[in-house]
């Protein structure tokens, strides 16, 4: 049987090249291989304030993007975290299960709650919601960007404490995270993820943003004094990060990227990396243009949807069962 293969990303405005290159094109490659299951987060997306005509409109649109990014609807069964009840009721039991200690020592819940005094209590249980994405699915593998290996180590050991108290129940899950690109950093601040929710837009990448714009975000990519294209992150974190990006779209590796512009000044390498960008992006873009304006979209998240909670309908019954709620 194949191994089964799952992420989901938050419909918060438009993805960034960030979220592409460590989750959407890890899934391409896997979708030869794997069953795959890739979905959109609606639910997390939750946790913090979103406005409800713009969250709804977001959906709609990222399963677009997967699809022009490449993620084929008849490899990967395609579905929308909210359409299916027993995830949330997985969730719940799950929760029940998992040590307040655990969560609030998570490092994405330490960081946001800090930024913002009035958290909700859904960004404290956050990553349970995410253990069940995965558990519930009988998930083998996770493809995500290193932000998120922590939260799939707590889904692993949830599943662990859940089996030995009640009983074999779930897989134990792995996070798939490449050697290059896991965590695309922001074109300003290099030393800072590049990330939807930042203020400054200078130095984050979006797949629908116009092309002018992305090929001037990455000529005014912040870098260093030294004019020497070498992946140091520590001493070139701006230099490294477009290489990161250049190794990622073309599949070079670090080594051949530097030998290809160890002659090349920083102007020309930019110029060379925002090729590759925008030549991605376009593609993307005409796809996209395409699948939002079909009548595809319907059809491939009901499919999703009706798979989604098939598979865990049975998670969620088993788990009742054993906790000992319901009538017998
Ligand atoms: P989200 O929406 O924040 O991010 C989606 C995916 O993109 C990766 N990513 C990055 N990778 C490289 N460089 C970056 N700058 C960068 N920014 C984001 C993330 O690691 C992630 O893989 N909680 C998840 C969604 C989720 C999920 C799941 C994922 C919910 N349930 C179950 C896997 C399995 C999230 O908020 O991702």
């Amino acid at each position: 049987m194949k191994k089964r293969v799952l992420t989901g990303l938050q419909p918060t405005g438009v993805i960034t090249l960030g979220n592409y290159i460590g989750a959407i094109k890890q899934m391409i490659e896997f979708q030869e291989e794997y069953d795959s299951y890739i979905f959109i987060a609606d639910m997390h997306a939750i946790t913090i304030n979103q406005d409800p005509i713009e969250l709804r409109n977001n959906i709609k649109s990222l399963v677009a993007l997967y699809m022009a990014c490449g993620i084929d609807f008849n490899k990967n069964t395609i579905y929308i975290q909210s359409d299916n009840p027993y995830i949330a009721n997985i969730s719940w039991m799950l929760e029940c299960n998992t040590y307040y200690g655990e969560l609030s020592r998570m490092t994405q819940f330490k960081d946001k709650s800090k930024k913002n005094a009035n958290f909700t209590s859904g960004l404290l249980t956050y990553p349970v919601l995410m253990a069940a994405d995965i558990l519930a699915m009988d998930t083998d593998y996770v493809p995500v960007g290193i932000d998120q290996k922590q939260h799939v180590e707590l889904a692993r050991d949830i599943a662990i404490r859940y089996n030995k108290k009640y009983g074999e129940t779930f897989k134990i899950p792995e996070p798939i995270i490449k050697s290059t690109g896991t965590k695309i950093m922001d074109l300003q601040y290099p030393d800072k993820k590049m990330s939807k929710s930042s203020e400054n837009q200078k130095g984050v990448i979006r797949l629908l943003d116009d092309l002018n714009v992305v090929r001037k975000k990455i000529m005014s990519a912040t870098t260093d004094s030294e004019m020497v294209v070498k992946f140091d992150t520590v001493n070139k974190p701006g230099i490294s990060n477009l290489i990161n990006i250049y190794s990622s779209l073309t599949n070079k590796s670090i080594k051949e990227v530097e030998s290809e512009f160890k002659d090349s000044n920083y102007g020309n390498f930019k110029t060379k990396v925002a090729d590759v960008v925008v030549d991605v992006l376009s593609d993307i873009q005409n796809k996209y243009n395409e699948i939002i304006n079909g009548d595809k979209i319907d059809e491939i998240l009901d499919h999703g949807m009706l798979k989604n909670i098939e598979i865990s309908k049975v998670f969620y019954e088993k788990m009742k069962k054993s906790i000992g709620l319901g009538r017998k």
